[in-house]
């Protein structure tokens, strides 16, 4: 028997590779799998690795391989499969024994398991970075009690991302912060994904590059301010070709998105919240739109194609970058407003520039613009993002070039929905006397619910007659 200081269920893609991390950075860890092969077939791939690592073959016995109070890591898919392990585990562990729920579950389970557990310690945490990260070093968001996660901060932080040598493991607070944290990162992660792929359709129908040249503008960006793991893979993708055709790789995929959810959840708290995140919504209104491949060339056929083909010159790709850039900042601060709702509205004093900070690294966002946002957020957390002296004076120079883009995209039919509801953002927020007057009147008028006057008194109602 061994007595392995941790212990990990779920030896799938991301668990394989938090296992192999775990035991590289030095640590016994004990593994079980719900299919005995996939179990032994890890161990064995395992190469000198092996010696730091326990397979086990009952739940019992890979519970008994590690050493009280345990620790135990859970990767396996969200929702009821994680409701299960808990329920299986917790009957051959201690008070003191720890369980960690490291999927991408929703943050509404992660609170629900947590008050379930009660003096139990559960920890739900949020782990970024797809399979390379959990390999060799994801960005971790913990969420439980204080307590129970500085019992495994060291281990969580050994295998972490680093970021100039911090590690990107951080506590963000109670219950399920942690899986909220994630899940924000995913509507951001959509968000980012879904502008560039607007920039790559505007390279493409409106500029007529073909994907050398794409993914040459890609690789020239990650030199700039929009240095990112995002687009430093979409320059990569651009210049594949298919082994197969010869073609590249990106005219042989479908133009439909697939998606496992979380970042639709950020879209659907972010309506409870009443949080404004209008280009993260628009990112997955983008994705379900794209499924919709038989009725898009049934329009197509109906209505004809847009031209697309933009005047010569008319936008260039420097234009182009300025225009992503300025969206970015955008999507971003709604972001972290949305965050900043949520910590008020759940009481999680959720750490703002430590989030931040906890995806410079590890995670599919990770960006040199997040160090910058940290530094903005430390300054002045309450502050909305855009208006950072620092992220104002970028946006006062790029907003029009987003302008740009945007109208000249729709000028010749290219969809940029994410782009243009970050413009739309920019423009709402800049408007000190908007429109929702009207909306107080219409509400008023057949509702008598009531308005406030600008030059005083509220629960005020109009002479609105007949
Ligand atoms: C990460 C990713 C990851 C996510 C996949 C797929 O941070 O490592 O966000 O957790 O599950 O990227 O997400 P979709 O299938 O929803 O695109």
């Amino acid at each position: 028997m061994s007595n392995a200081e941790i212990g990990l269920i779920g030896l799938g893609t991301m668990g394989a590779a938090l296992a192999l991390n775990i035991a590289d950075n030095g640590f016994d860890i004990a593994v079980w799998n719900r299919t005995e092969a996939t179990t032994q077939r890890f161990v064995a791939e395992a190469g000198a690795l092996c010696e730091r690592i326990t397979g086990t073959q009952t739940l019992e016995e890979f519970v008994a391989s590690i050493a009280p109070p345990r620790a135990i890591i859970l990767m396996v898919p969200a929702g009821k499969v994680v409701d299960d392990q808990i329920a299986a585990l917790r009957p051959l562990l201690g008070p003191d024994d720890l369980i960690i729920d490291a999927g991408n579950a929703n943050f509404r389970d992660t609170n629900r398991r947590a008050q379930e557990a009660g003096e139990l310690p559960f920890l739900g945490i949020g782990v970024s970075g797809g399979e390379e990260g959990a390999r060799f070093g994801p960005s971790i968001m913990g969420g439980g009690n204080r307590t129970h996660w500085d019992r495994v901060a060291h281990i969580l932080k050994a295998i972490s991302a680093k970021y100039k040598g911090e590690p990107c493991a951080t506590w963000m607070g109670q219950e399920g912060a942690g899986h909220f944290v994630k899940a924000v990162h995913n509507g951001i992660e959509y968000a980012d994904m879904q502008m560039i792929a607007e920039s790559y359709g505007i390279m493409r129908d409106g500029l007529g590059l073909d994907h050398g040249a794409i993914a040459e503008t890609y690789a020239e960006w990650d030199k700039g301010p929009l240095r990112s793991y995002l687009i430093e893979i979409s320059g990569k993708v651009a210049a594949t070709t298919d082994p197969q055709t010869g073609q590249p790789m990106l005219d042989v995929i479908v133009d439909a998105a697939g998606q496992k959810g979380t970042g639709r959840w950020t879209a659907i708290e972010a309506q409870h919240l009443a949080a404004p995140i209008p280009t993260i919504e628009a990112a997955i209104v983008a994705r379900n739109l794209s499924s919709q491949r038989d009725a898009r060339t049934a329009g197509e056929a109906l209505f004809g194609a847009a031209p697309r083909r933009l005047p010569h010159d008319i936008v260039t790709v420097s234009t182009l970058s300025k225009a992503l850039i300025a969206g970015k900042i955008l999507c971003y601060a709604q972001g972290f407003d949305m965050i900043a709702k949520a910590s008020d509205e759940f009481g999680w004093a959720l750490p703002l520039p430590a989030i931040a900070e906890v995806w410079r690294a590890g995670c599919i966002i990770r960006s040199d613009m997040l160090d910058d946002m940290a530094d903005a957020l430390r300054d002045d957390p309450n502050r909305n993002l855009m208006m950072a002296p620092n992220f104002a004076k970028i946006l006062s120079n790029t907003h029009g070039a987003l302008r740009h883009v945007v109208a000249q995209s729709a000028m010749h039919g290219l969809a940029t929905p994410a782009l243009s509801s970050g413009l739309a953002y920019f423009d709402a927020m800049r408007t000190a006397r908007g429109t929702a007057n009207m909306i107080q009147g219409q509400r008023d008028f057949f509702g008598a619910h009531g308005f406030a006057r600008i030059d005083g008194g509220t629960d005020q109602h109009g002479p609105w007659g007949a």
